[in-house]
């Protein structure tokens, strides 16, 4: 057997105790990294890495640290490979109205995250974007979305443009220029276990799972026509490629930008609908007029990530993805199932950023 790139490496998440952080973290232990967390803990939780095996030491290899702490860089010493994930997260309701606070904080974070790069020569260092950096006239259910069409245009959020101008700071100022190399990875939107399943912080494919479990015998309900729709990608297929990022013939990092999504747009009623045949519940969708829809569609087109990894597996499809994590759920009840007072107030966002 082959031992992987990064086996007993030192290599460092930030943000690892998060949704795609702790899967990452999951899936490095699984190649034998000598895996680091730092994360505040302002979304994420220690029992995100208990879930999934990480034996924390406090302080050894779990820093409860704020990135946006110039004083926090300290941590970042020492490692062979860097995986920036730390960031303000949201669902698409989040990222409209907290646009000055979210923008200030990832600023903040990433700031300090590619500085310490710089000042600790850090070999690897992996950034976190998002499809959020895409002009919102560009996104369509029918036209794949092409890394080069970022700054063709005006994006939806503040969150996309600090995540767009990350990607240049790393471009001008890191890239070429310095001992890290460092990779910029575009997910598109991500699913699976131990994403935020209640509140206003839930995206739509963990809001609508939640809600059916909670409510089994009413109607599901969708809010708008149902018709938006989103490229949704489940959370393993992201934390392989993280993984397996170093290009086989070169076993360098890509220099350009790559995105991954599935590559389909699925509109949300498709996705209620999965839901509904998973879980064998005999109920119907029930559409709740709102004002205003979003976006119509977005998807990814994947030809520079299939250019560069045709030798990974391919990417789960939506009902099978939600099938395994609905199994997940299933098995992991207090994630979902809601209070009585949470009960009254549950809300449902029908688009996600
Ligand atoms: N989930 C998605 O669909 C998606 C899509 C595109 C990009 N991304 C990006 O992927 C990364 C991970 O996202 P996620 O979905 O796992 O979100 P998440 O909120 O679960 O993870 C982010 C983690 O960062 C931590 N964090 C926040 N502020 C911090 C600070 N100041 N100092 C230290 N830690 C801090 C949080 O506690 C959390 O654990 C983010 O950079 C996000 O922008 C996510």
């Amino acid at each position: 057997m082959t031992t992987h790139y990064l086996s007993g490496k030192p290599v460092l998440v930030t943000g690892g105790a998060g949704f795609i952080g702790s899967q990452l973290v999951s899936d490095l232990l699984a190649i034998g990294a000598d895996v680091t967390v730092i994360d505040n803990e302002s979304r994420g939780s220690k029992s995100n890495l208990e879930d999934v095996g990480f034996e924390i030491k406090d302080n050894q290899n779990y820093f409860n640290a704020d990135l946006r702490d110039p004083e926090n860089q300290k941590y970042l010493q020492g490692f062979h490979t860097v995986y920036n994930l730390a960031a303000d997260v949201g669902g698409i309701a989040y990222a409209l109205s907290q646009g000055i606070k979210i923008w200030k904080n990832n600023t903040l974070i990433d700031a300090n995250v590619f500085e310490s790069a710089l000042k600790y020569k850090i070999p690897n260092l992996i950034h976190a974007s998002s499809s959020c950096v895409y002009p919102l006239a560009r996104s369509s259910a029918h036209r794949g979305l092409k890394e080069n069409q970022a700054w063709q245009g005006e994006m939806h959020t503040l969150y996309g443009a600090e995540k767009l101008l990350s990607e240049k700071a790393l471009q001008m100022h890191v890239q070429g220029k310095s001992s890290t190399n460092a990779a910029i990875v575009r997910f598109h939107n991500v699913y699976g276990p131990r994403s935020i399943m209640k509140g206003k912080g839930a995206q739509v494919v963990q809001a609508l799972i939640s809600r059916a479990l909670n409510h089994p015998t009413r109607d599901l309900e969708v809010w708008g026509s149902g018709r938006q729709g989103r490229d949704f990608i489940y959370v393993s297929d992201i934390t392989n490629w993280l993984v397996n990022l170093w290009l086989p013939e070169t076993n360098q990092l890509p220099t350009e930008p790559v995105q991954r999504g599935s590559g389909i747009n699925t509109p949300i009623r498709n996705v209620a609908q999965h839901i509904l045949d998973s879980l064998d519940l005999g109920i119907d969708i029930e559409y709740v007029p709102v004002p205003d829809e979003g976006e119509k569609g977005r998807k990814a087109d994947n030809a520079r990530f299939n250019s560069l990894y045709s030798h990974l597996p391919e990417a789960l499809t939506i009902e099978e993805g939600i099938r395994q994590y609905i199994d997940w759920a299933i098995a992991h009840e207090s994630w979902w199932q809601e209070t009585k007072v949470e009960k009254v107030k549950e809300q449902v966002f029908p688009a996600a950023a």
